[in-house]
C-alpha cells in the first residue's frame, strides 16, 4: 500500500486483520494483567485518525472497548490508554472519535485516556513518564506506515516490567535498507550497525530474511525473551511484517491464539517470516512443511528430545502453535522420519531421528 496523503483512507484487508488479531489478543491481555498488577499502560505511538475512509474503526477504537469491558473494569485497576498521532488533521479526527466513544459510553472511573499530537520518537517516552506509566506493564502498538519505529523507544519498552510490543513493519521499507542507502534511517530502526551487513547478501530473499533476523535480535537486546514474527499477504501480492516482542511465555501463547483465529474470508496467506521454504499457506490450511523442517533441525542440533520440549520449541521459535507439534510429530513418525518412544506422540515420549 501507498502511504496514504490524505487524512482518512481505505481500510485494506492486512488491516481488518491486524485489527482481529489486536482486537483478541487484548480481550485476553487486559483481564490477565489488571487481574496482577496495580496499573497498566496500553499505548499506540502511530495511532492514526481512528476511522477509515468508510466509516470502519481505527485500532485506538478496539483498545477502548477491550479496557472498559466489565470484565477489566471488575478488577477496579488503573488503566492508562496512550493515543500518539503526529499529523494535525489526523489528531483531531481521533480525538474527536475517542472522546466520542468515552462520552457515548459512561467511562470507568480509572480508565485515564491521554490522546496526544507528537511524534513517537520524540514525545513519546517522556508521555509515558509523565503519566507514570513505568515499573508497571505496558503493551505498545507500534504500527507505522513503513518501517519507523525508532529503536530507542523499543528498547526503553523491552527494559521495562511484563511489558510488549506489537511492530508493523512494511517490507518494502524494510528492503530500502538493504540497498544500504539509507544508513541513517536504518541505524535508528535497528538500534546498530550490523544489519549494515546486509550488503553481503545476494538475492533479495536472503536480504529480507537477514532483516528479518537482525530485527529479531534487536528485539532481544531490548530486553524481550520471546519474539513472534510472521509475514501477511494480500490477494493482490502485498505483504506486511507484523513482529511481536514479550517476555511473558503467556503472551506468546495468546499471539498465536490471536493469530491463528484470523478470518481465512479475507484471503490472506500467512508465512513464518524466518522460513527458507518461501512457504507461505491460508490460515485454516496450514502447511506444516516449515514446521517439520524446523523440528528435524532441531533434532539434529541437540540429538534427541521429548515431545513437551519440542511443543515448547513449536511456541516459543516458529509461528505454529503446540497442537501442529503434536501432528508434525505423528506425521514425521508415521513416515519413517523421527522415532518416538514409546509411540505415543505424549509429553514425555522421546523423541529421536531415524536412521
Ligand atoms: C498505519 S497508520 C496507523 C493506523 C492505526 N494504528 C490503525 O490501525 O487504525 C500510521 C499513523 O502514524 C502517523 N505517524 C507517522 N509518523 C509518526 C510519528 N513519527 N509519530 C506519530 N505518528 C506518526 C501517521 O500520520 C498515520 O496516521
Amino acid at each position: 500500500m501507498a502511504v496514504p496523503k490524505t487524512k482518512l483512507w481505505k481500510c485494506d484487508p492486512h488491516t481488518v486483520a491486524k485489527h482481529r488479531i489486536l482486537d483478541r489478543y487484548l480481550q485476553a491481555w487486559f483481564p490477565i494483567i489488571a487481574s496482577r498488577y496495580p496499573s497498566l499502560t496500553y499505548v499506540e505511538g502511530f495511532a492514526g485518525p481512528n476511522e477509515y475512509e468508510d466509516g470502519e474503526p481505527g485500532s485506538p477504537t478496539y483498545a477502548l472497548r477491550q479496557a472498559m469491558s466489565p470484565k477489566v473494569e471488575a478488577f477496579g485497576k488503573l488503566i492508562r490508554l496512550v493515543f500518539m498521532e503526529e499529523r494535525r488533521d489526523r489528531f483531531e479526527h481521533l480525538l474527536e472519535t475517542v472522546e466520542s466513544i468515552s462520552i457515548g459510553t459512561s467511562r470507568p472511573p480509572k480508565l485515564v485516556v491521554s490522546t496526544l499530537h507528537g511524534d513517537c520518537g520524540k514525545d513519546l517516552l517522556p508521555a509515558l513518564t509523565s503519566l507514570h506509566s513505568w515499573r508497571q506493564p505496558i503493551f505498545a502498538n507500534l504500527d507505522g506506515f513503513g518501517a519507523d519505529v525508532p529503536f530507542a523507544v523499543v528498547d526503553r519498552i523491552g527494559k521495562n516490567v511484563s511489558s510488549e510490543v506489537l511492530v508493523t513493519v512494511a517490507p518494502s521499507f524494510f528492503v530500502r535498507f538493504a540497498s544500504v542507502q539509507d544508513l541513517e534511517a536504518g541505524d535508528l530502526v535497528f538500534g546498530d550497525r550490523g544489519w549494515r551487513h546486509v550488503r553481503h547478501c545476494s538475492s533479495p530473499e536472503d536480504k529480507r530474511r537477514f532483516l528479518v533476523n537482525s530485527y529479531r535480535e534487536a528485539l532481544k537486546r531490548a530486553g524481550f525473551k520471546w519474539t513472534l514474527h510472521f509475514e501477511m499477504t494480500d490477494e493482490g501480492g502485498h505483504k506486511l511484517f507484523l513482529f511481536f516482542a514479550t517476555s511473558v511465555e503467556l503472551g506468546v501463547d495468546k499471539m498465536k491464539d490471536a493469530m491463528w483465529k484470523t478470518d481465512p474470508n479475507l484471503g490472506l496467506r500467512f508465512r513464518d517470516a524466518r522460513d527458507t521454504g518461501q512457504l507461505s499457506f491460508a490460515i485454516d490450511a496450514p502447511d506444516l512443511t516449515p514446521l517439520k523442517a524446523n523440528l528435524i533441525a532441531y533434532l539434529k542440533g541437540n540429538g534427541k528430545a521429548n515431545v513437551g520440549a519440542l511443543r515448547r520449541h513449536t511456541l516459543l521459535e516458529t509461528i505454529y502453535r503446540m497442537p501442529h507439534a503434536t501432528t508434525a510429530l505423528r506425521e514425521l513418525r508415521n513416515a519413517g522420519v523421527v522415532s518416538v518412544i514409546p509411540k505415543t506422540v505424549a509429553t514425555s515420549s522421546k523423541v529421536t531421528l531415524a536412521h
